[in-house]
């Protein structure tokens, strides 16, 4: 064991999803060093037990996963699990974490950000419940990695992460796991896999882009070993340090050419994206985006219809920024609705607390209380599940959707890379005008409401404040503004717009067309091209 003398970095505040920066920060001397020890440093009692720990394969991830195998050593936990090559999906570290009863777990992830030499590498913390570490504890390791004055490690060697079993360092176990097979195990448990089998039997035909990224192993094993699908239904499913020079995000514009797949004339049955950690999804039926927010609530719309949720819904959880499409079905339901801020920590509580099942964000995350992560496969097999059993087609399930409950027409524009003066400068103007915007009309939208998300979680009783900007309008239209926590050079000024459209006549309108009076008003209101010297969004889905 080994005692090193350290000096704190001033930057290693985790954001909305652990600490995430370029790999040059990551491998300056001491760096993740420092962010572990600040880590196990804020953790109580975990001394004689198991750490988890994987990552989504990209660039660094080898070399962090030997710090922290040697530092968990010296800092006396038990065990290590690690999977096999040092990959483990979040949604699959948050399921290994809760199945064999860890403390915790160290995920190496920059999530959807790119990976390589020059892009960006994270560490992320997750608790015994499988779940990102509460802010109480994110806020305690900021606090300890300011005045950090040495860390410890164990001096033993390169251990081997690449062949499955249980080996000795310096008197803690190291297990390496499949990193597949217990989370391919719970789906089982979930879904109808018989259903699912028959459902491809029958030539429906489904297109899985990994996007070079950690799903891709996973998809391989569950959609065509266990469920049957044909060969290269996984595309891209080589997991690449650099993600194959790709930005690995699901949404419309990395994963184009599988939009442009799904509407073209040989558009396969289903088409769907994960992400670089596999926490995301993407879904697109033949011939229609489902979006994110939309995909929750017709999720959450059939989900008893699979074994695993056949109970029903104790209740639905979303961001606050995501549309309110699913609030009309936890109505009908008779369920509980939670609006949390934006991060998956937020629904944490509420999983473990039984207050909700199902949960979802605009920023293309699903998931439920089976894992404390989104998960992408996870929402695939669920729409996959349901198809089976509806025997109709995404498209027929949407358009039944909107007639039942209406339409939340939704977009978010993103602006990338500004300036964080000018950023920080438009969210300050419009925080001081909140006031009188009320009972004012901006491009004939009359404003009702315009107040900072502050959350108070029914459980715990914390409270959060200035989670996004809401500017409410009569009709229930609204329009957010908030500024991303998980980007790593500059800001990036999200705006989410939003409208109800009951009726059915005008549930065929194209997406920003529908917008189009509330993005102006939203733009009027706030001054986004003013502030950003921007004429447009770099980024819209
Ligand atoms: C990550 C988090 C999500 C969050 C998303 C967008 O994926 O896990 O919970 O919604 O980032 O966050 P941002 O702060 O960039 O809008
Ligand atoms: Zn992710």
């Amino acid at each position: 064991m080994t005692t090193v003398a350290t000096k704190p970095f001033a930057d290693q505040k985790p954001g909305t999803s652990g600490l995430r920066k370029k790999v040059p920060v990551f491998q300056q001397p001491h760096y993740a060093e420092n962010f572990i020890q600040s880590v196990f440093d804020s953790l109580e009692g975990f001394e004689g037990k198991t750490l988890v720990i994987g990552g989504d394969g990209r660039y660094f991830n080898r070399e962090v996963i030997q710090t922290a195998i040697a530092m968990a050593a010296a800092n006396g936990f038990g065990k290590v699990m690690v999977g096999q090559g040092g990959i483990l999906s979040t949604p699959a570290a948050s399921h290994v974490i809760r199945k064999y009863k860890a403390f915790g777990g160290l995920i190496l992830s920059a999530s959807h950000n790119p990976g390589g030499p020059h892009e960006d590498f994270g560490i992320k913390y997750n608790t015994g419940n499988g779940g990102p570490a509460p802010e109480k504890i994110t806020d305690a390791i900021f606090e300890k990695s300011k005045t950090i004055s040495r860390f410890l490690i164990a001096d033993i060697g390169k251990v081997d992460i690449d062949t499955i079993g249980k080996s000795d360092a310096a008197g803690m176990t190291v297990e390496v796991i499949d990193p597949v097979a217990d989370y391919a195990e719970l789906m089982e448990t979930l879904f109808d896999f018989d259903a699912i089998r028959r459902l491809f039997k029958s030539g429906f035909r489904v297109r899985f882009d990994a996007m070079h990224a950690v799903t891709g192993p996973y998809a391989k094993e569950i959609l065509e070993k266990r469920l049957g699908a044909p060969d290269h239904t996984a595309r891209n499913y080589h997991p690449l340090p650099d993600f194959g020079g790709h930005h690995p995000d699901p949404n419309l514009v990395h994963a184009k050419h599988l939009y442009d797949e799904m509407m073209g004339p040989e558009a396969p049955d289903f088409g769907a994206a994960s992400d670089g950690d596999g926490d995301r999804n993407l879904i697109i039926g033949k011939g229609i985006f489902i979006t994110p927010s939309d995909s929750l609530a017709m999720l959450a719309a059939n989900a008893h219809l699979t074994p695993g949720y056949k109970a029903g819904l104790k209740g639905i959880a979303r961001s606050m920024p995501t549309s309110g499409a699913a609030d009309r079905v936890a109505e009908k339901l008779g369920v509980g609705m939670y609006e949390t801020p934006t991060g998956w920590k937020f629904f944490g509580n509420l999983l473990d607390a039984g207050m909700a099942t199902i949960c979802g964000e605009e920023s293309a995350g699903t998931g439920s209380d089976h894992v404390r992560e989104k998960d992408g496969l996870w929402a695939v097999l669920l729409w996959l599940n349901i198809l089976a059993v509806r025997s109709e087609s995404a498209k027929e399930i949407a358009t039944k959707h909107w007639a039942t409950y209406g339409r939340n027409y939704y977009s978010r524009h993103d602006y990338e890379e500004v300036e964080s003066d000018k950023a920080n400068a438009l969210v300050d103007e419009l925080r001081a005008k909140l006031a009188s915007l009320p009972g004012t009309t901006v491009r004939g939208l009359k404003i009702e409401k315009a107040d900072d998300f502050a959350y108070h979680d029914p459980v715990d009783g914390s409270v959060s404040k200035n989670q996004g900007i809401r500017i409410l309008f009569e009709g229930g239209s609204r329009a957010v503004i908030r500024l991303s926590g998980t980007g790593t050079s500059g800001a990036t000024l999200r705006l989410y717009v939003e409208r109800y459209e009951p009726d059915p006549a005008r549930h065929d309108l194209d997406t920003q067309e529908a917008l189009a009076d509330l993005l102006g008003a939203a733009d009027d209101i706030a001054g986004i091209r003013a502030h950003t010297g921007r004429k447009g969004p770099s980024v819209i889905t």
